[in-house]
Parts: C-alpha cells; sequence; structure tokens
C-alpha cells in the first residue's frame, strides 16, 4: 500500500503522445488517428491535468500504456513528460511504453533513468530483428525490454465490413488524447468513423473532460467489463460494427498479412 487510500483501480490506460513516425506501416491500426492528427503532440500541460485528476479522484492506474499513435520516441516532450509521470508514480503501478525501436541506442538510457516503473515493448520489424545496436540494450536490460517480433499484422476492416456486437474490444479505452478523456475505445475507433462518414468529435458520448472523477462516467455511461473484469471491456456501438479492435474476435488466418513497412499514406 502506498500513501493515498486509492479508491479506483483502473486496470490501464492509454496515453495517446504523438502522431509523428518514421514508418508508414500499411496496416498500421492508428493509421486513421494520425491521418486525421498529423501534427498531433500531447502537451505537458494536459498531461498534468490528467495526473491530477487521477491524484484527485484516488485512481491508481495498474498500466499506464504509451504507445502511439505514432512513434512514442518522437513525442516532443518524452523526457519532460517521463520525468512528469514519475512524480505521479503513486497512482501508477506500471509504465508500458511501445516502440518501433529506430531511436531506442540513443534514447534507452534517458527513457530508463527517467521513470522507475517503466518497460519497453519493442516490435521487431526487419531492421530490428539481428539489430547489433538493439541487442546490446536487450541484453543489458532483459527485465526492462520486450522484444515483440512481428511478421504478421491484421488487415483493417473494410469499409463494408460488418462485425457483430456487443464486442469484447481489444483496444479499449480510457485513452487521454489532447484535452479529452475517450472512455471505450482506443485508437481503431478513428479508422471505424471513417468507415462510417462519422465526425467523432461530434459524438460526445463516446469521451468526457478530463476532470476529477473522469473515471466514474466510464462506470456510468453503462461499460462493462468482460467477467474476468479484464482490459476488454463488452460494448455496443455501431461503431464497433466495423472496428478493428472488434476484428480480432473474428481473426481468420486471412486476415492476417505480412507486415510492410511502406504504403500506409497516413501522414
Ligand atoms: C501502433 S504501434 C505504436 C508504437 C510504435 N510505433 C510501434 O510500431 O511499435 C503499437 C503496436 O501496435 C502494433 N500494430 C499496429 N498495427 C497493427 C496491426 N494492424 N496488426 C497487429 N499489430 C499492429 C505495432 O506493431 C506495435 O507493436
Ligand atoms: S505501426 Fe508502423 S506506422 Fe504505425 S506507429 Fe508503429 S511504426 Fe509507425
Ligand atoms: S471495438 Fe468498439 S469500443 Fe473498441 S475501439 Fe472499436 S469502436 Fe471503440
Amino acid at each position: 500500500m502506498n500513501e493515498y487510500t486509492h479508491k479506483i483501480a483502473i486496470k490501464q490506460c492509454k496515453l495517446e503522445v504523438c502522431s509523428a513516425c518514421q514508418n508508414d506501416c500499411k496496416y498500421c491500426a492508428h493509421g486513421y488517428m494520425k491521418k486525421f492528427y498529423p501534427d498531433y503532440h500531447l502537451e505537458l500541460s494536459q498531461l498534468q491535468t490528467f495526473l491530477e485528476s487521477c491524484l484527485n479522484s484516488g485512481y491508481f492506474i495498474e498500466y499506464l500504456t504509451i504507445n502511439g499513435p505514432g512513434e512514442p520516441l518522437l513525442w516532443k516532450h518524452l523526457e519532460a513528460g517521463l520525468n512528469m509521470i514519475e512524480t505521479y508514480i503513486n497512482c501508477i503501478g506500471t509504465v508500458n511504453l511501445f516502440t518501433n525501436g529506430i531511436l531506442l541506442p540513443s534514447l534507452c538510457e534517458a527513457i530508463i533513468t527517467s521513470c522507475s516503473k517503466i518497460k519497453i515493448f519493442l516490435s521487431g520489424y526487419e531492421y530490428n530483428v539481428g539489430s547489433e545496436s538493439i541487442k546490446n540494450f536487450t541484453d543489458k536490460y532483459p527485465d526492462l525490454i520486450t522484444f515483440l517480433p512481428k511478421d504478421k499484422f491484421v488487415l483493417l476492416p473494410a469499409k463494408r465490413e460488418v462485425y457483430e456486437t456487443p464486442c469484447e474490444c481489444f483496444c479499449p479505452g480510457p485513452m487521454l488524447f489532447g484535452d479529452k478523456m475517450f472512455l471505450f475505445c482506443g485508437p481503431p475507433v478513428f479508422g471505424a468513423a471513417f468507415n462510417l462518414n462519422i465526425d467523432i468529435i461530434s459524438r460526445f458520448e463516446l469521451y468526457t473532460e478530463v476532470k476529477q472523477g473522469w473515471f466514474d462516467e466510464y462506470l456510468e455511461r453503462g461499460l462493462h467489463l468482460d467477467n474476468k473484469n479484464n482490459y476488454r471491456p463488452v460494448v455496443s456501438m455501431d461503431l464497433c460494427s466495423c472496428c478493428w479492435g472488434n476484428s480480432y474476435n473474428h481473426l481468420s488466418e486471412d486476415r492476417k498479412v505480412i507486415h510492410s513497412l511502406n504504403g500506409g499514406n497516413w501522414c
């Protein structure tokens, strides 16, 4: 037990930090979010408002995930942001950072010294596999860095595809995006909105402002966790019917495609 009396443990929460990316993966599941907001960077003031809201609400986030929508190591506030998270670390269990690895050799030490509870998940794209400089870091920090070999990606749903709802969402919220807390959805909801010609910002039921008690709204708006109380809420929205986050429930071999670093035309 730490110095705060936590009323609510939140299993996981995503921080969307920037859209920039050196790659342009054809099947990037975050592609539409990057396309709609190509210049996006989470500001430090927005991060602070979020962390303060968690502290003041008595929330403890078991896993704080930093994974996009682009490449987190290109976030203009990376070090300052991690240092800020460190000052609120009593509200957070583990910080999971996903990276394409390109800047890992130059930033790894700074990341690890900035945040005491960080775990790095390194996407194993073709340029990383067998790379000496990457191997130096994975050998040096075997408990901190996990290599995720990526040969297959899961196709993005096409406009005409329709999946059953309710579904167990594979890429759920809550997700901090700028000054908004998306309660149910992760980045794939932007692709679903594209498929349905919906302006997502007009869908006020999807998000709330970042304020004390924001997670209480998550519960009040009728969201149910699955029967193991795990990360995947059971959701039923029009958007789920054509979302990548639902397509995982209908995964067949022909939906898994060879990963390609090019061709997305996202940003
Ligand atoms: C969107 S990326 C953001 C972080 C970083 N740019 C990277 O590539 O690791 C987060 C994770 O989602 C994975 N991902 C993205 N699109 C995917 C897809 N269509 N199928 C499977 N995994 C995907 C990436 O490989 C990465 O591990
Ligand atoms: S999956 Fe590819 S394009 Fe998407 S954010 Fe990661 S490296 Fe960039
Ligand atoms: S499957 Fe539904 S809840 Fe999950 S991200 Fe997509 S639209 Fe949101």
